[in-house]
């Protein structure tokens, strides 16, 4: 990581929940006014997600296209069924993650609150929001540390942005991490947002040597994620060779970046912004595409996410390969509602993961990954036409 503070040479950053483009990381060090300014971006990328439809609106995770063998004699009480399992060396009650979402405003402060009791309470992992915003003020900082006090036993994913980590020091790094006491740190690749939003950084030239220094840098596990348009086979291989731990797919039928900014565009008059995010609204790879084209290519972790909205798509995904499966706006809607909304969910997608674990003969996470399934319609000829490269 450099050691001195690059954006003296200019550069500016952006992040996915629209943080401000001040690459000045010193605490304390920005004004009242600037601040006001992130956290109503802040706000902007909670409240955008929550009152208009963001969803993907003609492509689909593809996880359509998956189905699994049923089992009429599972051999099995359902009292027997064990839903969890061990990733990065932490045991979790279930195989879920609540996907990197927020930070940076008093809202975020609440929902992050409920969202960290969910894990907390039911050993999930849970990642936050982009927090460059953290570094800023104490103030900012309390809506992500919120998390690690809610949840002193659960595992926490610091976030930060691949354009942001270019003009980052290692210490600036290290605090992020210190703010939630991390047990990993994710990385968002998310050229299609910066592309669209209308204060995006599209430039990603030297992102993949700073994850390289990064992961040798700290002493944490390092995870690549997109943002909901998905990681190929190649940028896997890569990813791997990087020495990261973990990837979380992030593939397209989810939540759409382009759709979120391309909204605010509409609210800056962005005109040529706001025709590429209708434009690419559903660019990506599919969700079950991603996630069998990198299980198959890489020997690290690997997360499915990329609107997974049941535990019949956890289970899936699960069978095609992934260790665990993560899922943002669905809790984003539930804690914006209540923590017990939010809580409800969490044990809903259990309850649901456990059946279709029963209805499969799977006792146990390690059974369902070896679970009979068929490839049908465009994710099968995708495969067919994948294997015989
Ligand atoms: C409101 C909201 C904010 C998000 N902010 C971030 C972020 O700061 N960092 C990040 O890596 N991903 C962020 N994401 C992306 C999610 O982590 C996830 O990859 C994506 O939304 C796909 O999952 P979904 O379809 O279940 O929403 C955000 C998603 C939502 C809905």
């Amino acid at each position: 990581m450099s050691s001195s503070r690059d954006h003296a040479n200019g550069e500016s950053t952006s992040d996915i929940a629209n943080d401000d483009n001040t690459a000045t990381v010193a605490p304390n060090k920005v004004t009242d006014e600037e601040i006001e300014v992130i956290k109503s971006r802040k706000l902007e990328g909670l409240t955008i997600p929550l009152k208009q439809n963001v969803q993907a609106k003609n492509i689909s995770t593809y996880l359509e296209y998956v189905m699994l063998i049923h089992n009429a004699l599972p051999e099995l009480d359902i009292e027997e069924i064990d839903a969890s399992t061990t990733f990065m060396g932490h045991r979790f009650s279930a195989p879920i993650i609540i996907d990197s979402m927020t930070g940076g405003t008093d809202e975020a402060t609440v929902i992050n609150e409920r969202l960290a009791q969910v894990a907390e309470e039911l050993n999930l992992g849970m990642g936050v929001g982009s927090q460059r915003a953290g570094l800023l003020s104490d103030a900012l900082m309390e809506s992500y540390s919120i998390a690690r006090k809610s949840a002193p036993n659960a595992f926490l994913i610091a976030n930060i942005g691949g354009v942001q980590l270019r003009s980052m020091t290692l210490d600036d790094v290290k605090r992020m991490i210190d703010m939630i006491d991390a047990d990993a740190i994710a990385v968002h690749l998310n050229p299609l947002q910066e592309l669209i939003q209308p204060e995006g950084e599209p430039r990603f030239k030297g992102i993949y040597s700073r994850i390289v220094e990064l992961v040798k840098s700290i002493d944490i596990p390092v995870i690549v994620k997109e943002v909901g348009s998905g990681i190929s086979r190649d940028v896997a291989v890569r990813l791997e060779l990087a020495g990261v731990k973990a990837i979380n797919i992030a593939g397209s039928g989810g939540t759409s970046w382009a759709g979120v900014e391309k909204l605010r565009a509409d609210n800056s008059k962005a005109v040529m912004k706001s025709h590429l995010g209708e434009l690419l609204w559903d660019w990506g790879i599919p969700t079950a595409m991603s996630l069998l084209e990198v299980r198959r290519s890489v020997r690290i972790g690997v997360i499915a996410s990329g609107g997974l909205r049941n535990g019949i798509d956890i289970a899936k995904c699960i069978a095609l390969g992934a260790d665990m499966c993560a899922l943002a706006w669905p809790f984003l809607k539930h804690a914006a509602e209540s923590r017990e909304a939010a809580l409800d969910y969490a044990r809903m997608l259990i309850d649901e993961l456990r059946a279709v674990m029963f209805l499969t003969g799977a006792r146990d996470i390690k059974a369902l990954r070896r679970i009979r399934y068929n490839l049908q319609g465009p994710l099968l000829e995708w495969f067919k036409a994948y294997e015989s490269r």
